[in-house]
């Protein structure tokens, strides 16, 4: 958040005056219960500025109510914290909840009114794009790609084996590899290849812009007018360097795909394919190509981090999955997706460290324009609506003690249970905006997070006394929520697995 100066704290008091004139028109009906308000500034300086999901969580103990509402300085923001609140308004009455609110920093400030699909208003455009969109990332499309994200998952075994401790740098690279690849039909191999390191940037930028309540500009959008050069301002700058990232990344592979194209020899991808189809706009391709690209890369990337670090917690389960695969795939062999039914035990470390560490904790948050009433509560016109994901992974009657790491939950009789809540029905959102990338994510989950069990070791990397290094906690607190950075030994399980590793040859099939 900017610093307050005095110009801008003037400003906020006559937003507040303003603000709480229009509230006491509309309060009528109840709204849902919250924690305390102050006049004009309402929640705005006790909002949480991070672990926002754990806080809210807490709120929604002690109002004893899933369902909680917060006051930003005039801003109506209402959390759901129940998988049951989530899908009776995100999904029963989608038709009013699958908006996204328009926040100044990123709206105006960064996209300056440029159209990015997953953060766009519901409407014609949006939803041309996501039948687009969904026609190549469908349960059944996505069975095209698991072919190359078996290459990517190899690609990564022999990337860790020669550089382990880059090892986040490899998981950021095979993965925005992987969605270049099946986006636009580029083969990338250097990991400082321009397209990816733009993508990256371009993608921290949006999600710094896209968190609620982080900008003082979004409270007071006035205050974008304010003149560059004006003291602490910084935000501006940030704005208009996340702008020039954002195109570039949208513009550069896709010009480099269409002309590939016109020449006759770009492969087959999400850009050629839907090219095919002379009745579906180029800009649409091109916005909805960009956002399987930018919706992709740090997601996936962030929850493969996330295993790692998970696994350094928990040799015994690390061990327990190494013992089910060798039962199952034969020596000199790595799994591959089809070996997904038969390796119920990886599946639900996989499901679990979804569950322990997600990495979107607050989802994209939604926005609803119109009034509503849910459960004798009044729902604000121009409320942003948050799912709180974290909150519905953790709760105890459908996880029991849901603060430990504990894939056993999902098991029953050696197979993977039912009757459990599913995570993968909660970590990709909810309603008509649930992720349209989520079939191909977990495929792509799955393959990576498998064969680096088959493959390799993961352990505390070692101080210089021989004594295990202790990762930090904590997150980087953005719109997707990685680990913080830690070290890590990776080593191949054996002599026998290195070599079949390094002789193993993956681009040529
Ligand atoms: C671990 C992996 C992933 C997680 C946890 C994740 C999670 C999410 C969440 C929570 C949302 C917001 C849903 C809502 O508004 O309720 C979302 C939206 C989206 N995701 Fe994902 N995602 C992942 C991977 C992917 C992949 C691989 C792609 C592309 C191939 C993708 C593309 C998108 C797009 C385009 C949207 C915007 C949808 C819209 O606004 O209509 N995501 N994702
Ligand atoms: C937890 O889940 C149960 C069953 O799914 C539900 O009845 C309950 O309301 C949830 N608790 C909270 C605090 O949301």
């Amino acid at each position: 958040m900017d610093s307050p100066s005095g110009v801008i704290f003037g400003l906020l008091f006559a937003a507040g005056v303003a603000f709480y004139f229009r509230r006491r028109i509309g309060a009528l009906s109840s709204l849902p219960p919250g924690p305390k308000k102050l006049p004009l500034v309402g929640n705005l300086f006790n909002l949480p500025s991070h672990s926002e999901w754990e806080i809210y969580a807490e709120w929604s103990k002690e109002c004893n109510s899933d369902i909680i509402h917060l006051d930003a300085a005039g801003q109506s923001i209402v959390v759901l914290c129940s998988f049951e609140a989530a899908e009776d308004l995100l999904d029963k009455r989608s038709a009013i909840y699958s908006d996204r609110a328009r926040l100044t920093m990123f709206n105006d400030l960064v996209l300056k009114d440029d159209f990015v699909f997953g953060f766009e208003k519901y409407g014609d455009k949006w939803r041309k794009q996501r039948r687009l969109f969904y026609q190549e990332f469908s349960p059944n499309a996505v069975h095209r790609y698991h072919h190359e994200e078996l290459k990517a998952a190899r690609t990564l075994l022999q990337r860790l084996l020669d550089a382990p401790h880059d090892f986040e740098k490899h998981l950021q690279h095979v993965t925005g590899a992987l969605l270049l690849s099946v986006t636009y039909g580029i083969d990338v191999q250097a990991s400082n290849d321009p397209y990816l390191q733009t993508a990256q940037m371009a993608v921290r930028a949006m999600s710094d812009a896209a968190m609620p309540g982080r900008y003082l500009v979004d409270l007071i959008p006035s205050l974008k007018y304010i003149p560059n050069w004006f003291p602490g301002v910084g935000f501006k700058r940030q704005a208009a360097e996340g702008n020039r990232l954002v195109k570039e990344m949208r513009d550069a592979p896709f010009a480099h795909t269409k002309e590939a194209a016109i020449q006759g020899t770009a492969r087959s991808c999400f850009v050629t394919e839907s090219m095919r189809d002379d009745t579906i706009e180029e800009l649409d391709i091109k916005q909805a190509a960009n956002a399987a690209y930018a919706g992709g890369t740090d997601t996936t990337t962030a929850m493969l981090i996330a295993f790692v670090r998970t696994m350094l917690e928990h040799p015994e389960v690390q061990k327990h999955a190494q013992k089910e695969i060798d039962s199952v795939v034969a020596p000199g062999q790595l799994p591959t997706l089809a070996d997904e039914n038969a390796l119920p035990y990886v599946t639900a470390v996989i499901k679990e460290t979804m569950r322990w560490w997600p990495i979107a904790p607050i989802g994209v948050p939604h926005f609803v324009a119109t009034d509503d009433i849910y459960r004798s509560y009044h729902i604000p016109g121009g409320s942003i609506v948050i799912a709180n994901l974290w909150a519905m992974l953790h709760n105890e009657s459908d996880y029991p003690d849901p603060h430990l790491f504990n894939p056993e939950r999902f098991i029953l009789d050696g197979q993977i249970n039912s009757n459990i809540k599913d995570p993968l029905s909660i970590v990709f959102g909810f309603g008509r905006r649930v992720c349209p990338g989520r079939h191909m994510a977990w495929d792509t989950l799955w393959i990576m997070m498998a064969s680096v069990l088959a493959a390799v070791d993961m352990t505390k990397a070692l101080d210089e006394d021989g004594r295990p290094i202790e990762p930090q906690s904590g997150l980087r607190s953005q719109l997707v929520c990685a680990p913080v950075p830690f070290e890590c030994s990776i080593t191949p399980r054996s002599k026998y697995i290195e070599e079949m590793l390094r002789s193993m040859s993956i681009w040529q099939d």
